[in-house]
Order: C-alpha cells, then sequence, then structure tokens
C-alpha cells in the first residue's frame, strides 16, 4: 500500500494532569516516531510518563499541545465516538496484568472481541485458534489461565489484542509480572509480529532485560526524552537467538 501512512507520529506533546500548584505537567514535549515492522521500547524511571505516552499513542488520551497522528488521522480535535472508532479500528492493547477470565479457555478469552460482535462460535473458535497459533501456543486452546504459566498468559492477551487485526500493538509494562525468560519469550512473539506482519509495536517498559531484544529504545525522563538508542537489537541478540 503506497501512500499510506501507517506509523504513529508524536510532535511536540504536552499533556497536564489537573491545573496550577498541584498540577503535574506529566509530559512536557515529547517527539517520536514508532514505524511498522520494528518494536519500539519507551523507557524511564516510574512516573516520568509512559503510560500517559501510550494512552495518546493510542488515542485514549488527546493531547493538550502537540499532536498525535495514527496511521495518517490526527487525534486533535476528534470527539471521543471518533478516538473509540480509531482505536477499534487500528489499536491492539496488552496490559501488565493479562486480564483475562479464568473460567474461560485460552481461545475463549481470545474470542471475547468476537462474543462481542454476535459471531458463531465454530468461526470464532477457528480465529481464536489460529491467532494463539501466531504466538506459539496452538497447542493451549483449551486451556484455562490457571493451567497457563504467566507468559503463556501473556501471549494469549496477545492473541486476543489482535483480534481486531489491528496495525499498532501497544503494550504497557507486559513483562513486568514475568521472569526474564518468559518474558523473552513475549518479547520474542511481539518482535514477530512486528516484522512478519509489519506492525507497529511499542513497548512501554522499565525493564532493563527487555532493552536488548527489541529493535529501538527511548527514554523519557520527567515527561521528556533524553535518549534514544537503537537498532540495538543486531548488535546484541544472543539471548533471543537461543530462544529462537
Ligand atoms: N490520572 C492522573 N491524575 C493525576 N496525575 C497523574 C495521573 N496519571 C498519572 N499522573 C502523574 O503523571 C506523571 C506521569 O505518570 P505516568 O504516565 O503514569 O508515568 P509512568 O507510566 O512512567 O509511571 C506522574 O507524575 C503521575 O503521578
Ligand atoms: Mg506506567
Amino acid at each position: 500500500m503506497t501512500g499510506f501512512d501507517r506509523a504513529i507520529r508524536v510532535e511536540n506533546a504536552q499533556l497536564w494532569y489537573g491545573k496550577g500548584e498541584t498540577g503535574t505537567h506529566a509530559l512536557r514535549g515529547v517527539s517520536l516516531v514508532a514505524q511498522p515492522g520494528e518494536v519500539l521500547m519507551v523507557r524511564g524511571p516510574s512516573g516520568s510518563g509512559k503510560t500517559t505516552l501510550l494512552q495518546l499513542m493510542g488515542a485514549l488520551k488527546v493531547p493538550d499541545k502537540g499532536r498525535v497522528t495514527i496511521c495518517g488521522e490526527t487525534t486533535e480535535g476528534a470527539s471521543s465516538a471518533e478516538l473509540r472508532r480509531l482505536r477499534l479500528k487500528r489499536i491492539g492493547f496488552v496490559f501488565q496484568f493479562f486480564n483475562l477470565f479464568p473460567t474461560l479457555t485460552a481461545w475463549e478469552n481470545v474470542a471475547i472481541p468476537l462474543d462481542i460482535r454476535g459471531v458463531d462460535r465454530r468461526t470464532a473458535e477457528r480465529q481464536a485458534r489460529d491467532l494463539l497459533a501466531e504466538v506459539g501456543l496452538a497447542d493451549r486452546a483449551h486451556h484455562k489461565p490457571g493451567q497457563l504459566s504467566g507468559g503463556q498468559r501473556q501471549r494469549v492477551a496477545v492473541a486476543r489484542a489482535l483480534m481486531n487485526e489491528p496495525d499498532v500493538i501497544l503494550a504497557d509494562e507486559p513483562t513486568a509480572a514475568l521472569d526474564g525468560v518468559t518474558g523473552a519469550l513475549v518479547v520474542e512473539a511481539f518482535r514477530r509480529l512486528a516484522r512478519e506482519q509489519d506492525r507497529v509495536v511499542v513497548l512501554v517498559s522499565h525493564d532493563q532485560r527487555v532493552e536488548n531484544l527489541v529493535d529501538r529504545s527511548i527514554t523519557i525522563e520527567d515527561g521528556l526524552v533524553v535518549s534514544e538508542a537503537g537498532p540495538v537489537h543486531a548488535a546484541s541478540s544472543g539471548l533471543s537467538r537461543s530462544l529462537r
């Protein structure tokens, strides 16, 4: 598709929580571009503005100043219905605590967005199983979350985020609840989705172990970009190579 910009562009974004002396200037002018085909990590200490930035990139919030453009559409001036439509059409979200239903199997958890749309059970199961296969869980479709490891649960959540075929996957601290090896497997799943399907993947994390597994990283502190590194992956792919 030529001429269609599938990147996320953040231009000089600023955002405040509250006003005056008690308010917080959470983002003080952040600019970055996340391109299809790469995993971009946004790192930084707790309270630096990572989650707020991810919310701007996912059309959950609109900056008070500056601009965010998602796959060619700017969020500036959009109504909440327009933002919602943009999210549904373009974005899959993954969170720290998987948010899976314990009584449902892996494929049923993945199929929840289809349930909501009223898709019949056989079609839903087939689509959910295809997505589970994409994240390496073809053989776990009928397991419940309690029968899966943390890393497998998070990959179920990743498969669910893929259900609407999003161009963009945004993950907030997706490895924080995982040990190093399972965290690396989750990041590997993100890298495959970026590379093989040319998606935009942005991963917010303060997990240093993740850093060597991504294509590029940007560090923010106190609401500002303070450094940018990468592509780091080619130079230091020992761990991820051993996991392939
Ligand atoms: N809903 C909110 N109301 C007020 N302040 C907030 C809110 N959310 C975040 N903040 C503040 O904004 C700053 C950035 O927060 P956040 O984006 O959550 O950072 P991070 O994800 O890097 O920990 C912090 O100082 C935080 O306390
Ligand atoms: Mg956060």
